[in-house]
């Protein structure tokens, strides 16, 4: 019996290319000498893709005979998920088993930040120890962190804080039901009552730039911005201004708008520490979405209900299943 056909247009983790080429036919675009000749011979009988990017309306348009999108991810602000709906295609993501590990790297990145642990550790390579000792920095006790999207992540990095004795309140566009944090209804209104913003809101159109100059000031020159969640959420030439202009205090950046490019400016400033995107970059953790990847597939295969499809694509049931 031959396989199911499947389209995967960018590299992808060896747990899910293993798993994957034991049970479709996979056509990998990035390996082809031609990737849209390639396309143009598999797209009709093309049933899956699997993607850690993109797939916009266009690529979707080719491949009448699609029924699942398995995105590796949490975010998946890159896949077309509303159009894809439109089309009786599921969507799915890989939440839940990465939460933990990003609430750790988003603490790592706020004491980095705040504790200026990467600067201070700068001066010990440099050899200035023997000159004095490296400058008090700011500290994490008196401060309130407001966190921008308390979801899945943001609750379990308000659980970390909690036991840091910190502060918490939070933004979102409703209140959730299962906290007791106090709740603002508007952004900028909260930056005026914290002095550490830390975001973790997804990207996309409702979220583009909400991180913005009103906010960055309302913040003001004590203020610390964290950003877990997607580059796109803050105005970044706004946030380089405020940073050299001392208009706020420090940033700690896991994610940039044009990734992975990160604009020669930030990369020139001592009030700031940046990461590669690595929130959820351990073994342990990539493994788990790989595996929530395969299993998301399988489910397909078996006409068996998705494990986590995404809001925008409700699971009713497989399109020809
Ligand atoms: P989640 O559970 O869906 O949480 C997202 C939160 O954002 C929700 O509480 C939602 O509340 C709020 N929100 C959404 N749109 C909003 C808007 N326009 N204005 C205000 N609040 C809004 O998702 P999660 O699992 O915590 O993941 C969050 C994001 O983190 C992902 O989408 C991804 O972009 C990012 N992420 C980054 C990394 C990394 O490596 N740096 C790793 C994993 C995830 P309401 O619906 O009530 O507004
Ligand atoms: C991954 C992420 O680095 O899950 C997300 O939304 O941003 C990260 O966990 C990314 O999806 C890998 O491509």
């Amino acid at each position: 019996m031959s396989r199911p056909e499947l389209l995967m247009p960018g590299r992808m983790q060896k747990n899910v290319n293993d798993a994957l080429d034991a049970k479709f036919t996979v056509h990998r675009l990035y390996d082809a000498k031609d990737p849209a000749a390639l396309l143009a011979e598999v797209a009709p009988r093309i049933q899956a893709v699997a993607v850690g990017g993109a797939v916009d309306a266009a690529l979707i348009d080719k491949l009448p005979a699609l029924e699942v999108i398995a995105s590796f991810g949490v975010g998946y602000d890159l896949v077309d998920a509303k159009y894809a709906g439109t089309k009786g295609i599921i969507v799915t993501n890989t939440p839940d088993v990465l939460t933990e590990e990003v609430a750790d790297t988003a603490l790592g990145l706020l004491l980095m930040t705040v504790r200026e642990l990467s600067a201070s550790e700068r001066y010990l390579r440099a050899g200035k120890w023997p000159s004095g000792n490296y400058p008090l920095s700011s500290s994490l006790r008196d401060r309130t962190v407001g966190i921008v999207g308390l979801g899945r992540i943001g609750k379990a990095i308000a659980r970390r804080l909690e036991a840091f004795d910190v502060k918490v309140v939070y933004h979102n566009r409703r209140p959730a039901d299962d906290v007791s944090y106090e709740y603002y209804a508007d952004l900028t209104e909260m930056a005026k009552e914290v002095d550490t913003l830390l975001s973790v809101l997804p990207g996309g159109a409702s979220t583009e730039k909400a991180i913005n100059r009103a906010v960055l000031d309302a913040l003001g020159p004590n203020g610390v911005l964290i950003n877990i969640g997607r580059g796109t959420v803050v105005d970044e030439p706004e946030l380089i201004k405020a940073l050299q202009e001392k208009r706020i205090l420090a940033a700690g950046l896991d994610v940039f708008e044009k990734e992975p490019q990160v604009p020669a400016e930030l990369i020139a400033l001592e009030n700031v520490v940046l990461l590669p995107h690595v929130g959820s970059a351990s073994v342990y953790t990539r493994n788990a979405m790989g595996q929530r990847v395969i299993d998301n597939l399988t489910a397909w295969l078996d006409g068996k209900p998705p494990l986590s499809p995404v809001v925008e694509t409700p699971f009713t049931g497989w399109k020809k299943k």
